[in-house]
């Protein structure tokens, strides 16, 4: 069986959300991606997970619209149901997208927030995007989610540069899902966080992302978040993916010698 087929566990009736074939981006032998194909379904949440260098960014970006691949098509489902050719359509057309039914988590929230602007203009900025224009309404959107992602609603007015790492990054998910996204893209969401921090984002996440049933491809070198997170894990290395299945499988049965090292904890991130 392909990586592709196995990655098919529902039933021939769903209709996946997003449908990706042959992507590929190289930018040397083996450096890049290289004929990724899946499909991801609704609520589905898939990790990305190898070594440092195996090309999990490099995909991810192809995948988000960020960047054109050599090959490959990515198809989204997009709300009306029409399937979308993410690299056929505008340049326009793929911002509107990442800013209204997706989102993208940056690993460092410097590069995913306006340190500029308050907590509270961060999470109303998509709102505004969408055509919200009432002062109260953004405000109370605000106020929400600063609750929803556990920060005081009284810091609504302060700059996220007065906030933790880990605060910086719950205001960065808060500014992501305030616009109710289908599909969210992160790249290693708690790589830059002390461990404990690290658990409790975790947490959130993982009941945001239950609670939303929202579809996630998450990039992350951590085999303890994949386990967390991830429904489902392609395991790549240098720029193929290896092994692909459901997470349990992967993780307590690996089938491909890379994912059994990795698994092992043989190899260090
Ligand atoms: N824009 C780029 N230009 C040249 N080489 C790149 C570029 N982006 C990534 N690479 C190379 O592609 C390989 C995969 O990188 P990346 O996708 O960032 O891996 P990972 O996220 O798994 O660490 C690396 O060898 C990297 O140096
Ligand atoms: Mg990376």
């Amino acid at each position: 069986m392909s990586a592709a087929e196995k990655l098919q566990p529902h039933s021939a009736t769903a209709q996946p959300l997003f449908s990706v074939r042959d992507l590929t981006r190289l930018y040397g032998p083996e450096k890049g991606c290289q004929g990724v194909s899946f499909d991801l379904y609704p609520g589905e949440v898939l990790g990305i997970v190898g070594e440092s260098g195996s090309g999990k960014s490099t995909l991810l970006s192809l995948l988000s619209g960020r960047c054109p691949p050599d090959r490959g098509t990515v198809s989204y489902r997009n709300t009306d149901g029409h399937p979308l050719d993410l690299y056929s359509t505008s340049e326009a057309q793929r911002r509107t997208l990442l800013r209204t039914e997706w989102g993208f988590v940056e690993q460092n929230p410097r590069d995913g927030l306006r340190m500029g602007v308050s907590a509270g203009a961060n999470i109303g900025e998509r709102l505004m995007a969408q055509g919200v224009r009432h002062y109260g309404e953004l405000r109370a959107a605000g106020i929400d989610w600063l609750r929803q992602v556990e920060i005081d609603p009284l810091r609504i007015d302060d700059l996220p540069r007065t906030f933790s790492g880990g605060m910086q990054q719950r205001l960065q998910i808060a500014r992501n899902l305030v616009s109710s996204p289908r599909l969210i893209f992160m790249d290693e969401p708690t790589g830059g966080l002390d461990v404990s921090v690290q658990a409790r984002l975790l947490d959130l996440l993982r009941g945001l992302v239950r609670e939303l049933d929202l579809a996630v491809v998450i990039v992350t070198h951590d085999l303890a978040v994949a386990r967390l997170l991830a429904d489902r894990l392609m395991v790549m290395r240098r720029s193929h993916v290896v092994e692909a299945g459901l997470t349990d499988q992967i993780l307590d049965d690996p089938q491909h010698p890379y994912s059994q090292l990795l698994v092992s904890s043989v190899l260090q991130p």
